[in-house]
């Protein structure tokens, strides 16, 4: 600041006078005036106004409660007017991970005719939720599609508006009738573990995908194919400072705005009925405020995303996130509702929460008005589903085959494919003739687990074994009915073979499944693959650089350092996490008949991929954002640089 005999000088007026704009920036100067499409329906309304208004303060509250099937039951839900259940990552019917269709049906029609046999005036039915973010994933037999970081890759909005609408099917089979997806985070940071629920690092692109993927999740709302979209994780989940799961986003109001509020600018357009808030915080580095946790922030939640945005949905907290915000318990959190959150996802602690609420507004600690705004809310959107008219379980909806029909199999196969981003293909050894036999190599190559991820069957997509996948293929067994059986030979570790008896080796280097902050690679760890899994550099040492050709596959839920894999490999190809059809695969690496390809390599990096174990400073990007080679390209790499390995990183500025 610059101060001349005690007068401040015009200029430095002026730049005052401009920190002051920006340090009390409103909505209207960052944000554009209503994103959302949708046309007010004064029907609708009134139907919504004289249910609510109908409705008591235990009602009210009831219905702002969501509960986990694991602690509550359909006589809870009748009794308490609970408004919405949800099965976490891992939790089924009766506890039972091999649950068929018609048990999810029988439990869904439970919590369903429980919530209209209340004594309610008019009698609100009961939204179930949840985590379908590839496929239907917690239900045995579904078919899984790649996690979000493959369909980045394939750069197809309308292949992911077409598993939108798949995964709808699949959820609805199951008397389901509300998606926790997509997520919509524009991923700064790949040592965040939930990288790969992100398309890409690119606004642009999260934007279009937002907007396919909520179209083709909701498709005609009401319908019997139907299910809510949520935008999640608002706002900045993707840019937390070092990628820590749960953690601190530093950036700019307009910066929020620009990058991390795109998706929801692409789901609104489409009419997404639900947003889920992010367990990040807000840290605004043009002003050094710190706005604390996100599920605490009504400027962001109410000002922008309800008022200037226009949404008109519900908001929903994520699991016992309100909990974070200072001075509250998972139970118990006005902050978080007078911030303007509707629905509170309180899996375990609902009873508690219902009682310290209704006490929390005959207090007078939250406005009625604010209730009854939440409480419309969710009627509106129960109303716009269709859920008043008929049981979701028992009325119209597709039948089980919705699951792992032929049809959908076959377009998550195509997804697979079209999501393999060829980084290297030196002397053309793509795809492999049919002749030969072929050697595969690496824990990952018969290992369903590690071919889907995370929120698979259970929520770090662990505690499970191929076997609980019945309709699904992994590499290897793609690969044997691909050229038969006795042309394809398996050794985990690349022990106890002689490489020289086969045409081509093909090697599966694999991350373990893990979601969220389970899989964060924590600063300052190395972002090496190897030093995390030293496994796949011994096993694929022993079959490389014997004159025989390797091909190997990295299954990842983000890009990570590879130059030793990618240098001891003649093919490399980035397969992220591909889901159940392994097919998709060898689609991809062996010839037809003819001797030709059968499909060429259209995968682009959506994100930048590291060169070295410490992240990019400027320099140290091995592949851009876009790179990809097809089977055209006849582009040799050379030997990539390969440093020491790094124990812990030096700062890094992100
Ligand atoms: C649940 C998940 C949930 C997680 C949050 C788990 O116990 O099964 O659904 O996302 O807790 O911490
Ligand atoms: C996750 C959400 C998920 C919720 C319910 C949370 O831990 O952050 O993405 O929808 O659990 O399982």
């Amino acid at each position: 600041m610059t101060v001349l005999s005690g007068r401040v000088r015009p200029t430095a007026f002026l730049y005052l006078a401009a920190i002051f704009v920006a340090s009390s920036a409103t909505a209207a100067e960052i944000w554009p005036k209503a994103a959302a499409s949708s046309a007010p329906n004064p029907a609708l309304e009134a139907r919504v106004h004289s249910i609510v208004s109908g409705m008591t303060l235990e009602e009210k509250i009831g219905q702002m409660t969501q509960a986990d099937i694991r602690s509550i039951t359909p006589d809870d839900v009748q009794r308490y007017y609970i408004g919405s259940i949800l099965n976490g990552g891992g939790a089924w019917p009766s506890m039972n991970m091999h649950a068929s269709v018609d048990d999810w049906l029988k439990l869904s029609d439970a919590f369903y005719r429980a919530s209209m046999s209340t004594d309610m005036k008019v009698k609100v039915p009961v939204i179930w939720g949840t985590d379908a973010v590839h496929g239907h994933n917690n239900v045995y037999g579904a078919t899984l599609f790649p996690h979000n970081i493959g369909l980045g890759a394939a750069h197809d909005p309308l292949l992911v508006q077409r598993i939108g609408r798949a995964t709808a099917a699949e959820v609805r089979a199951t008397g389901i009738s509300w998606a926790f997806a997509p997520t919509l985070a524009v991923v700064q940071n790949p040592r965040w573990g939930r990288t790969y629920e992100s398309y890409s690092s690119n606004p642009a692109l999260v934007r279009s995908y937002g907007e396919a993927m909520v179209k083709g999740l909701q498709g005609k709302l009401g319908s019997p194919t139907s299910v809510l979209a949520t935008a999640k994780h608002y706002l900045g989940d993707g840019g937390t400072f070092h990628g820590k799961d749960q953690g601190e986003t530093r950036t700019t109001e307009a910066n929020l705005e620009r990058t991390h509020a795109a998706g929801y600018y692409g789901a609104l357009k489409s009419g997404v009925q639900t947003v889920m808030v992010s367990y990040s915080s807000f840290t605004d580095t043009s002003t050094g405020k710190s706005w604390g946790k996100m599920h605490g922030n009504r400027h962001l939640i109410t000002d922008v995303l309800k008022r200037r945005l226009g949404f008109n949905g519900l908001v929903v907290s994520d699991w016992n996130a309100v909990g974070q915000v200072p001075d509250c318990t998972n139970w118990h959190c006005p902050q978080a509702i007078n911030a303007g959150i509707d629905l509170v996802m309180v899996p375990d602690d609902w009873k508690k929460f219902i009682a310290a609420t209704i006490d929390d507004v005959r207090a007078g600690r939250i406005p009625m008005s604010r209730i009854d705004d939440a409480v419309s809310r969710i009627v509106r959107v129960k109303l716009k589903a269709g859920l008043f008219s008929a049981s979701p379980a028992t009325g119209p909806h597709p039948n089980a085959s919705a699951l792992h029909s032929p049809a959908v199999r076959e377009l998550a196969r195509q997804a697979v494919r079209e999501s393999l981003v060829l980084l290297k293909n030196n002397s053309n050894v793509l795809p492999l003739r049919r002749t030969g036999k072929i050697l595969v190599v690496g824990r990952g190559a018969d290992s369903l687990p590690m071919q889907a991820g995370g929120w698979s069957l259970t929520w770090q997509g662990d505690q499970t074994t191929t076997a609980d996948y019945p309709y699904a293929d992994t590499l290897l067994s793609a690969l044997r009915k691909s050229l038969g059986p006795n042309r394809v030979d398996y050794s985990p570790d690349g022990s106890g073979v002689d490489v020289h008896n086969y045409s081509a080796v093909v090697m599966v280097a694999a991350e373990k499944p893990y979601a969220e902050g389970a899989g964060d690679i924590s600063f300052p760890a190395s972002m090496r693959h190897t030093s995390r899994y030293p496994q796949d550099l011994e096993a694929l040492e022993k079959v490389s650089g014997k004159g025989v050709p390797v091909v190997t596959l990295l299954y990842s839920g983000r890009p990570v350092a590879a130059n030793d894999l990618i240098n001891r490999s003649d093919a490399f190809i980035a397969a992220w996490l591909p889901g159940t059809e392994g097919m998709g695969l060898a689609d991809m690496l062996i010839a037809g008949a003819d001797g030709r390809a059968r499909f060429n390599f259209t995968g682009r990096l959506s994100f930048d991929w590291p060169a070295a174990d410490c992240l990019p400073k400027s320099g140290a990007i091995q592949f851009h954002r876009g790179y990809g080679l097809s089977l055209a390209s006849r582009t040799t790499l050379s030997h990539l640089p390969e440093t020491a390995p790094v124990m812990a990183c030096p700062a890094e500025s992100r």
